[in-house]
C-alpha cells in the first residue's frame, strides 16, 4: 500500500495473498465468466466520453479499460498491489487510464468524478455506511453511483451447483458466518443496500435484478479447472486430502457432464445492478 493506510487490513491481506495471483492468472476466463454481466452493468453506468469514472476495486482494469475504450477517463482503485499491476500493463500507454493503490472507503482523491462504478469491488469494506459516504463526497454534485454486486449464493447455480456436489467430501463450514460480513454475498440483502445507500446520503436509489447465463468453461475439465483454482470451493478444496479432493472433483464432473452443451458448461447467475444519484 501507498503512505495511505487502510483499515480494511483483512481484506489488503487477503487481495495481496493467493487469491490475488489466481485472480491474475484467470483475468481472461474471469473476463468470459462475467462479460454478460458486465455489459449489462457497464450498458446501465452509462459513462460518457469525457466524464471522469471512479472505477472503484477495479482489479486487473477489465472494466476500467472498457469504459477508457468509451472515451471516459478512468480512475481505478484497488488495494491489491498484484491485480493492479496487471491492470497498469495491461493499460500501458492509454491516457484515458490512471490506477491508484489505494482503500477506495478512506482515499482522499484529488478529482470529483462524473460516476462511481464497480463490478464486484465495493462488498468488502469493514465499514460501508463510512465507505459509501466516502465515495458519495468524492463525486460530483450531479455525479452518479452505479455497481454490480453478486444475489445469494443459493440465487447463484454457477457456484452452488458444483459446491453442492463437492460439499459432501468438504470440511463442515465454521458456524454460519454473518452474511453482512465483507465478501462476495455481503450486498446480497437489497434492504441492507438501501438502508447503506440512504444513510450515506444518496438518492433516486434503484436496485435491479440481473441473471446471466455463466460459462464456466469449454467443457468439463475447463470448468473444473477453473472452479479448482477460484472462487469460495478452491479455498475448501485447498484444505483436503488429496484423495478427499479427488473425489470431491469427481463428484463435480458428474453433476456438470450432463450440463455440457455446444457453448460449454453453463449455469446462470444472478446479481444486482444497483444506481443512485449524489443528489
Ligand atoms: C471480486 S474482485 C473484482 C475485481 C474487478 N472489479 C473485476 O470485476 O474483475 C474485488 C476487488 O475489490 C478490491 N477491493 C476490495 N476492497 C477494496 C477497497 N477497500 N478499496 C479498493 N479496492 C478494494 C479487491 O482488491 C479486488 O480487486
Amino acid at each position: 500500500m501507498t503512505s495511505h493506510q487502510s483499515s480494511n487490513q483483512e481484506q489488503v491481506e487477503f487481495w495481496n495473498g493467493p487469491t490475488a495471483e489466481s485472480w491474475v492468472a484467470s483475468q481472461e476466463r474471469m473476463d468470459q465468466l462475467l462479460v454478460t454481466l458486465s455489459e449489462q452493468a457497464i450498458r446501465h453506468a452509462a459513462p460518457q466520453p469525457g466524464e471522469r469514472v471512479l472505477d472503484i476495486g477495479c482489479g486487473c482494469g477489465s472494466t476500467s479499460l472498457t469504459m477508457a475504450g468509451q472515451g471516459a477517463r478512468v480512475t481505478g482503485v484497488d488495494i491489491s498491489e498484484p491485480m493492479l499491476a496487471n491492470a497498469r500493463a495491461r493499460g500501458a500507454g492509454n491516457e484515458m487510464l490512471e490506477f491508484i493503490l489505494a482503500d477506495a472507503s478512506s482515499y482522499p482523491f484529488d478529482t470529483r468524478f462524473d460516476l462511481a462504478f464497480s463490478r464486484f469491488g465495493v462488498m468488502f469494506f469493514a465499514n460501508p455506511h463510512q465507505a459509501f459516504a466516502h465515495i458519495r463526497s468524492a463525486l460530483q454534485d450531479q455525479g452518479r453511483l452505479c455497481f454490480i454486486c453478486w444475489q445469494s449464493p443459493k440465487d447463484n447455480p454457477w457456484l452452488s451447483v458444483p459446491g453442492g456436489a463437492a460439499q459432501p467430501f468438504l470440511p463442515e463450514p465454521e458456524a454460519r458466518p454473518d452474511p453482512r460480513a465483507p465478501g462476495p454475498f455481503a450486498f446480497a440483502d437489497p434492504a441492507y443496500m438501501q438502508e447503506i445507500l440512504d444513510q450515506a446520503g444518496f438518492t433516486s436509489i434503484a436496485i435491479e435484478p440481473c441473471t446471466a447465463d455463466m460459462r464456466l468453461g469449454s467443457d468439463v475439465e475447463e470448468a473444473v479447472a477453473f472452479l479448482l483454482r477460484n472462487g469460495p470451493m478452491s479455498r475448501l478444496l485447498a484444505e483436503v486430502e488429496e484423495d478427499t479432493r479427488d473425489k470431491a472433483l469427481d463428484a463435480v464432473r458428474e453433476t456438470l457432464t450432463p450440463l455440457a452443451t455446444a457453448a460449454g458448461i453453463m449455469l446462470s447467475g444472478a446479481c444486482w445492478i444497483v444506481s443512485a444519484n449524489n443528489s
